[in-house]
């Protein structure tokens, strides 16, 4: 036995291509690079010898790694060595103060990374960001502040240890000998340079950055970590980069790197500089030297066209430029959707019809919105749009890519969504019907980007219009919420008036006519409708049902008292579903739709009760929503009824959810109404 043992080291031993092993590398410019690089992704090695990681254009990612592995820790001991590193990079925004996302100096356990771009950094992925198991490191220069990661602005230093959610950071700046700390911004488009230095002895990390090759004294951060739980025994070490809405051009000038040592310096005037801004207005200059008739003939006509051209072009107004997100021209999105022909049609969105395109460069499959030229509410409707959604990112909302204007119309481009809206894997006869699996996956999707909007924003984020045709499912049916047209933006805390009603009905929180406003609870409100369609496959309100039926929200009630909630699980589901979870869901859409606003529950709650961590019947009997003696509950419900009867008939027509005709539709206000008082009733003698 320990025979074999042995054979087996020595094996093992012989292996390791020791004597190859390098320890140190340095490169003034990767012009002599070679294959001694591995480019990944739109990555490249520019004819001047710059390493650029990504152009401005949005969501790509490059990554520019190291091709052999260095060794990073001693195999008998385990522990890891002190390592040292100095690179120079430069950001250039697309749009002067929007950086998008950032870069990250990494040690992975592979060159190639399957990462996502945006806020991953091209580091990691959705599924596996924060596994310990990933043995990922990283500083980060991060221009994008994300709030899933908890950034803490837009403009910081981070270290990464197997997540993006960074273990140290701080805000870009560096520390001269007699003024202090000063700020630096990483996104300046000037020349940075960065040192990165790990000491196994003390097991500290330091990251230093300063806008000159002289080393400042004290870094920005000093983390105390042993790192040799993180790094394998062979590690890749480089860049990576990404771009997400919005985008910068990402580039690494020079880079030294070693193993148990000092890096060697880089000297910044050596290093390769990316060219200045082009001089302009040459032909003119040639023109007066030929001769000045040609040069005032020339002004005429470059005026001319310049008024040509503007008359055309449609100036670009103050408030397009603070967006941010990606701009495409008109042409590109015309010949996108084959000139916005009706085969192209989607479907018809808030506020307007939505088409399927195929932009022509990048051949992309995106969905454009097109916001009818005869909506008056359009301009602004659009302009809230942008400026929330396009600020919004989150695995579970429609990506807004970018947006076109001109004069009238309105266009915005998001991803496109393979398998379109929830409804149609629900209601009527669907040609799929989703297992229970799939059903719960979505409803916890939805669940976390709504927690999102409400919560991990700078600002409350009302969606106002969460229901199953505004939940859009990606190619591997995780759901999305969309439409944000009807979004505006509340600061945390301030009054949350609105002037205008808007939700669908069935969907709409009682209290929303009532006092027109829309919060965070009429948000639950809907999501508790969503959750009780999406368990028993049909509306919340339903024409065709008998009258017992009608309001779905009422019928699961009726059963639940009864103890016959199983009942009204979608019979499409054929029994085949987690029986706990079904009866979770059912009580959580329940205890959403209680007519009380403060009785329901958060969306922090929701998504607790969604991930098993907190009980939802202890939750239903600790908010007490449901007790009796509260009277304001009916007089309320009662103007709800009455507002909503004299509002629906013009506003509702065109809603899927809505009736046909009006005596159908006063016969199904009668009813809920009747249905809903003694619900409420009801809902009293239970205590
Ligand atoms: C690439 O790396 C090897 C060591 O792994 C070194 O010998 C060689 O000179 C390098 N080539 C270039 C072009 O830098
Ligand atoms: C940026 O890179 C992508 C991918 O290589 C390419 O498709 C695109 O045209 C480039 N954009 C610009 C502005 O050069
Ligand atoms: C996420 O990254 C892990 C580890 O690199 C990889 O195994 C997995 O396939 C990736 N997932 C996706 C969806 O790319
Ligand atoms: C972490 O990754 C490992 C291996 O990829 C996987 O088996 C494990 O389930 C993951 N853990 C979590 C919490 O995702
Ligand atoms: C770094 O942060 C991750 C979570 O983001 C945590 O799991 C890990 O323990 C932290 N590591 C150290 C050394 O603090
Ligand atoms: C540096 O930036 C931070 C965060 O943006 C800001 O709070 C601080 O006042 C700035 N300091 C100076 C000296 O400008
Ligand atoms: C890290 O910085 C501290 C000063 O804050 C310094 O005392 C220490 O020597 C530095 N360590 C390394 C490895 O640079």
């Amino acid at each position: 036995m320990a025979n074999i043992l042995r054979i087996f080291s020595v094996i093992f031993l012989l292996a390791i291509p020791v004597s190859s092993q390098v320890s140190e590398l340095i490169y003034a410019g990767f012009k002599d690079a070679g294959t001694n690089i591995t480019l990944n992704g739109v990555a490249e090695i520019q004819k001047n010898g710059i390493l650029r990681l990504t152009n401005d254009t949005s969501r790509l990612m490059g990554h520019g790694i190291y091709s052999s592995p260095f060794k990073f820790k001693d195999s008998t001991t385990g522990k890891a060595f002190s390592f040292s590193t100095s690179f120079a990079f430069v950001v250039v925004p697309e749009y002067p103060k929007l950086g998008g996302h950032g870069l990250a100096f990494t040690i992975a356990p592979s060159k190639d990374l399957k990462a996502l771009p945006s806020q991953y950094l091209g580091l990691l992925n959705a599924s596996d960001v924060g596994n310990f198991s990933n043995h990922v490191f990283a500083v980060e220069f991060d221009t994008v502040q994300d709030f899933e990661f908890g950034d803490i602005n837009d403009n910081h230093v981070g270290i990464d240890i197997n997540s993006l959610k960074s273990n140290l950071s701080d805000v870009a700046a560096y520390y001269t000998e007699d003024s202090g700390k000063q700020n630096l911004s990483l996104k300046s488009g000037k020349a940075i340079q960065a040192w990165i230095d790990y000491d196994s002895v003390q097991n500290v990390l330091n990251v230093t950055i300063s806008p000159s090759s002289k080393k400042p004294r004290n870094p920005l951060l000093s983390f105390h970590v042993d790192l040799s739980p993180i790094l394998n025994e062979f590690m890749y070490v480089g860049f990576s980069a990404s771009t997400g809405l919005l985008a910068s051009s990402h580039y690494v000038l020079g880079w030294s790197f070693k193993v148990n040592g000092q890096a060697q310096a880089l000297d910044l005037a050596s290093l390769p500089s990316l060219p200045g801004p082009k001089k302009k207005h040459t032909g003119l200059a040639v023109a007066i030297s030929v001769s000045v008739v040609i040069f005032v003939i020339s002004s005429i006509s470059l005026a001319v066209y310049l008024y040509l051209k503007m008359r055309n072009a449609d100036p670009i107004e103050d408030w397009e430029l603070e967006l941010g997100p990606h701009r495409y021209s008109y042409q590109e999105l015309k010949k996108a959707t084959k000139n916005f022909r009706d085969k192209e049609l989607l479907g018809y969105g808030g506020f307007g019809r939505v088409y399927k395109g195929t932009l022509p460069e990048s051949k992309t499959q995106v969905a454009i919105k097109r916001i009818s030229q005869d909506s008056k509410q359009g301009l602004r409707e659009f302009v809230a749009e942008i400026a929330s959604i396009g600020r919004l990112r989150h695995r579970n909302l429609v990506q807004l890519l970018g947006w076109c204007r001109l004069r009238g119309d309105l266009l915005l481009v998001y991803d496109f969504m393979a398998n379109g809206s929830l409804d149609k894997f629900l209601f009527d006869e669907p040609k799929t019907i989703l297992d229970w699996e799939q059903r719960f996956k979505i409803i916890k999707g939805v669940a976390s980007g709504l927690l999102y909007l409400h919560e991990g924003y700078e600002q409350v984020v009302i969606h106002r219009d969460v229901k199953a045709s505004n939940v859009l499912l990606d190619s591997e049916l995780n759901g999305r919420l969309g439409d944000f047209g009807l979004a505006r933006l509340h600061e945390h805390g301030s009054n949350l008036t609105t002037t205008r009603v808007v939700g669908t009905l069935g969907y709409l929180a009682p209290e929303t006519p009532r006092t027109g406003k829309a919060t965070t609870a009429s948000d639950v409100y809907a999501f508790g409708a969503l959750l009780l369609e999406v368990a028993c496959g049909r509306r919340p309100i339903e024409p065709k049902a008998v009258p017992e039926e009608l309001v779905l929200v009422d019928w699961v009630w009726a059963q639940y008292r009864e103890g016959k909630l199983l009942d009204v699980v979608d019979p499409r589901l054929e029994g085949r579903f987690h029986e706990d979870q079904i009866v979770m869901v059912l009580k959580l859409g329940l205890f959403c739709s209680n007519n009380e606003p403060m009785a329901r529950p958060s969306m922090r709650e929701v998504v607790r009760c969604l991930d098993g961590e907190i009980g939802v019947s202890e939750e239903l009997r600790i908010h007490g929503g449901m007790e009796r003696g509260k009277v304001g509950h009916v007089e309320g419900f009662d103007d709800f009824v009455h507002s909503f009867a004299s509002s629906s008939s013009s506003d509702k027509m065109s809603n899927p959810y809505s009736f046909t005709g009006n005596r159908e539709m006063d016969a199904s206000f009668a009813s809920l109404s009747a249905s809903s008082l003694s619900l409420l009733q009801g809902r009293g003698e239970t205590r």
